[in-house]
């Protein structure tokens, strides 16, 4: 049906505009919207993609679906820390250029209590939650409201170069010391300069969290105390730590490691370079893909190994959808999420990314399953994840984690002086025993 619309906001110095306009049924939660002929343009803040060429095609399916909204996005850097910053200045400072933006799994409680989210309950009703997988539900339920809807879920995985283990005769390492002699063995018996045995992500940043708790908590340990101050001294947690020193860096695993993230430490598994390697699963797709990897088709998928007598542990990734409660335009931010968070929608990025969603029915699905067997497993490692502590100040806590685990896992204790900090105290005596001289010398 056609009606006149007439823009508000017209100044007296404007004369009234009136357009073209079609009334249609909002497509998604049963509201009207009317589509002034004037697209709405809506800001997306999102992290570099892996596969860019997936997300151009997913824009274009959305904008040819919603003429009435354009999305522009501003592309973030791959870290999550760095990313958090630039979200938080953003949204801060209730900047405009910010309407729909990705949130890591344990961001939620900490952006609702700063009173950055617009709750979602309405994109994902109740009943329609049941079809994800629980972890992210539950990590944006804050005080009983959605406050993001879960986009991607993640977890670590192991992913071996399959030619190799077999020519070894090597089955998938179950533990990290079997990982570790295999990895020996093939590094010695390939002579060939350059090739690692084990990469994974270890620079100083959140994915060093997400690598040392599948290790801290795989031990028995653990990172933080109930109340926040960190466990790392607990002596299941500190011998996770010294194997990870002591048997990967610097052994198995080049020291160059400790300045690798996701893309950095999987360009190495990519040319070749490296026998183990840990990364998220949408990884798959990209070291199968000919055009870039040289071990396309080489590879094979497990599950982390764990240590003797103890369990493995993968730790829960992935990314959410948030609406910025300050934006101007939140119904449209919210059709955009709402889309994204489809099973049309993740079906067709998962079959293009190989990108594992939070919708599981996704994970369950026929043509899915046949695209990417490994899925079967994989959906059970998904649910078993462990999370990093859920807690609203969790990005100072994980700056803490970061600052420490990368001291203890690049510098063996008595290179640190015992805690790193072992300096201080005589520094602080010698200062008091310097103090104490002089009051005496002055008395006197
Ligand atoms: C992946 C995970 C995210 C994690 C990050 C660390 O993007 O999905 O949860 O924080 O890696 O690098």
């Amino acid at each position: 049906m056609k009606i006149a619309c007439i823009l508000a906001g017209v100044t007296a110095f404007a004369a009234p505009q009136i357009l073209d306009c079609e009334r249609g049924e909002g497509p998604d939660y049963g509201l009207w919207t009317v589509d002034c002929g004037l697209p709405q343009e809506i800001h997306f803040v999102m992290w570099k993609p892996h596969q860019p060429e997936a997300w151009d095609r997913l824009f274009k399916e959305f904008h040819d679906a919603h003429p009435d909204i354009r999305v522009k996005t501003e592309i973030g850097p791959h870290s999550a820390t760095e990313f958090h910053t630039i979200l938080t200045t953003k949204l801060r400072a209730k900047d405009e250029s910010i309407d729909v933006f990705l949130i890591d799994v344990i961001w939620p409680a900490e952006f609702a209590k700063a009173g950055y989210l617009e709750p979602l309950d309405d994109v994902i009703p109740e009943a329609e939650r049941r079809d994800f997988f629980s972890a992210p539900i539950e990590a944006n339920t804050v005080d009983g409201k959605l406050m993001a809807a879960p986009f991607n879920i993640d977890a670590g995985s192991l992913y071996y170069r399959k030619d190799l283990l077999d020519q070894y005769g090597y089955k998938p390492p179950q533990t990290w010391g079997e990982l570790v002699a295999q990895a020996k063995k093939i590094v010695e018996g390939e002579k060939e300069p350059g090739l690692a045995g084990y990469t994974g992500q270890f620079d100083k940043y959140e994915g060093l969290v997400c690598n040392m708790l599948e290790f801290i908590r795989g031990n028995g340990g653990r990172m933080t105390a109930d109340d926040g101050s960190l466990a790392l001294d607990d002596p299941k947690s500190a011998e996770a730590i010294e194997f990870v020193r002591e048997k990967l860096i610097g052994d198995v695993a080049p020291k160059s490691v400790l300045n690798q993230r996701e893309p950095q430490s999987r360009g190495v598994f990519l040319q070749g370079e490296s026998v183990f390697h840990r990364n998220w699963p949408e990884t798959w797709k990209i070291v199968n893909d000919a055009g870039q990897s040289k071990v396309a088709g080489k590879v094979g998928l497990a599950p982390l190994p764990k240590f003797e007598g103890g369990r493995a542990v993968a730790t829960l990734g992935g990314w959410q959808l948030a609406v910025a409660a300050h934006s101007t335009k939140k119904q449209a931010a919210k059709t955009f999420v709402k889309y994204l968070t489809s099973f049309d929608t993740q079906k067709k990025l998962t079959l293009w990314t190989s990108q594992t969603h939070s919708r599981k029915t996704v994970m369950e699905d026929s043509e899915v399953l046949a695209a990417f067997p490994h899925f079967k497993d994989l959906t059970q490692v998904l649910e078993a994840a462990t999370p990093r502590p859920r807690l609203a100040n969790y990005h100072e806590v994980s700056d803490r984690l970061q600052r420490e685990l990368y001291e203890r896992i690049s510098r063996a204790p008595e290179e640190r002086g015992g805690s790193g900090l072992g300096w201080i105290p005589p520094i602080l005596g010698i200062g008091v025993l310097a103090a104490l001289v002089f009051l005496v010398a002055r008395r006197r």
